[in-house]
């Protein structure tokens, strides 16, 4: 019963959709299983370049049928839009499922987002402001609406009511905003219902049925482990679970039907929105990664802030998830960088220490120790194969690697689908 769970080992934008869209080849079915349309998964390949925020990045596959799990949060014009945006490129959207039980992003989850951060000023997360926190709030309040619901719109409307007067009771009251007219939500869910109607359903018993019948699946993360609402860096966070545990929740899954948990690093670090980034470069170094790598955030177009690779983060991470694999991508970009360095451990108050500290305000006292080591004289950007590689760069990943204590089992390239390097398959 193999499923294969690919998540973000860093703070997001690991590459994760290219490397779905790359394994997805050999997968039944793509099912994500948190997060929402804060998400952006970049996939190239010959059909075009998209940016996917809902759709599992699969979906150029035509075998393979791809599942919006229930620990997903939607937005349902922004899914439609991506749904009408495939369909023009020849996309078999017929092999896309929503879970009946995911939750939906409504106008005021969107407009209480932004209210909430401008509020907080100075301390803002600096959110994607896609109503991610409201949206996720409410399912645990349980006053949120769920897909399932869209389709009985005659019970709607007297649950939109109350969840509507509270709700403008604290945009208007709390935060002097514009209240939100309970008549064009409403209409909005009967528009829902008939366009997305078709695609909601419950997903489990296909989910079950394709593990019993020994089909993989890939579990495809969003956001990435340091952005965990437990286990990441707490306020600075989303308010989903991008670990390994929230792809078994979100998806109605044992974890004895996960045959491999593979994380995604960047060969450097990047993190978009505010909270601590040891590793961060505030330099000339630090925008030259940026540029060369265009570390321009897929969702929202803000500048992604750069560092060199953590590996003390990375460590945390690969024991919180277990990793059986990690995947490191953007090798390519540090071909013109010598030396590259690698955090190796952080200086806390005059002490080194080697673990990530859970407390934020010791994280934002830490400086990090790093490594030198020489860049390459050949590039590696496109290459398919190690041998290819210039030794010097296997040099670099063998080492991390090492300090992470995780065999690095596939190598990133290049943006497009099959620059790509297998060192071991592991599936
Ligand atoms: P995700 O959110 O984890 O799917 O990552 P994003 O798509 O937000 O950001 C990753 C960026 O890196 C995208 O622009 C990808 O096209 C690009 N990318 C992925 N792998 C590679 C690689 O190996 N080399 C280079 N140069 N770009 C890559
Ligand atoms: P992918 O799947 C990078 C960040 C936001 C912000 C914090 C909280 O593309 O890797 P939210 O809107 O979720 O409440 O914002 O989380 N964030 C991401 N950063 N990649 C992502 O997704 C992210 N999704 C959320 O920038 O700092
Ligand atoms: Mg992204």
């Amino acid at each position: 019963m193999p499923a294969y769970a690919v998540l973000g080992g860093q703070w997001g934008d690991e590459g994760k959709g290219k490397i779905v869209d790359y394994l997805a080849e050999s997968a039944h079915m793509v099912a994500r299983f948190s997060g929402g349309n804060n998400a952006g998964h970049t996939v190239i390949n010959r059909w075009g370049e998209f940016k996917f925020h809902l759709v599992p990045s699969g979906i150029f596959w035509p075998h393979a049928i791809c599942v919006i799990g229930n620990g997903v949060v939607t937005d349902p014009d922004v899914l439609l839009e991506e749904i009408e945006g495939l369909k023009k490129s020849g996309a078999n959207v017929s092999q896309l499922i929503v879970s009946d039980r995911s939750h939906i992003i409504m106008p005021y989850h969107v407009a209480l987002d932004r209210l909430e951060e401008k509020a907080r000023g100075g301390d803002a997360i600096g959110t994607t402001g896609k109503g991610i926190g409201p949206v996720y709030s409410d399912k645990a309040a349980r006053i949120g609406i769920r897909a399932g619901d869209l389709l009985e719109p005659e019970s709607l409307f007297s649950r939109l009511k109350s969840i509507l007067d509270l709700k403008n009771a604290i945009i208007t009251k709390v935060y002097g905003g514009i209240p939100i007219s309970l008549e064009e939500v409403y209409e909005r869910c009967k528009y829902w219902c008939a366009h997305l109607g078709p695609y909601i359903q419950p997903t489990q018993p296909l989910i079950h049925q394709t593990l019993e019948s020994n089909k993989s699946i890939l579990l495809e993360g969003a956001q990435g482990s340091l952005l965990d609402l437990d286990h990441g860096t707490y306020p600075y966070v989303t308010s989903s679970y991008p670990t390994i545990g929230g792809a078994c929740i979100g998806l109605g899954i044992s974890p004895r039907s996960i045959a491999g948990i593979l994380g995604v690093f960047k060969a450097y670090s990047t993190r978009v929105g505010a909270g601590p980034f040891p590793t961060e470069l505030d330099d000339d170094i630090g925008k030259a990664i940026r540029e060369r790598a265009w570390e321009y955030g897929a969702t929202t177009g803000r500048p992604r802030r750069c560092g060199w690779f953590d590996a003390v983060a990375a460590r945390y991470t690969v024991s919180i998830n277990g990793f059986t694999s990690a995947i490191l991508t953007r090798l390519d970009v540090l071909d013109v960088f010598s030396p590259v360095k690698i955090c190796t451990a952080y200086e806390l108050d005059g002490k080194i220490i080697d673990r990530f500290p859970g407390s934020l305000s010791d994280l934002e006292r830490c400086k990090p120790i790093v490594e030198e080591l020489p860049g390459w004289d050949k590039p590696t950007a496109s290459a398919t194969r190690l041998e290819d590689l210039p030794s010097r760069a296997i040099g670099y990943v063998r080492r991390i690697e090492e300090v992470i204590g995780c065999p690095i089992d596939l190598i990133s390239t290049g943006p497009k689908r099959h620059e790509t390097v297998v060192i071991r398959k592991f599936m």
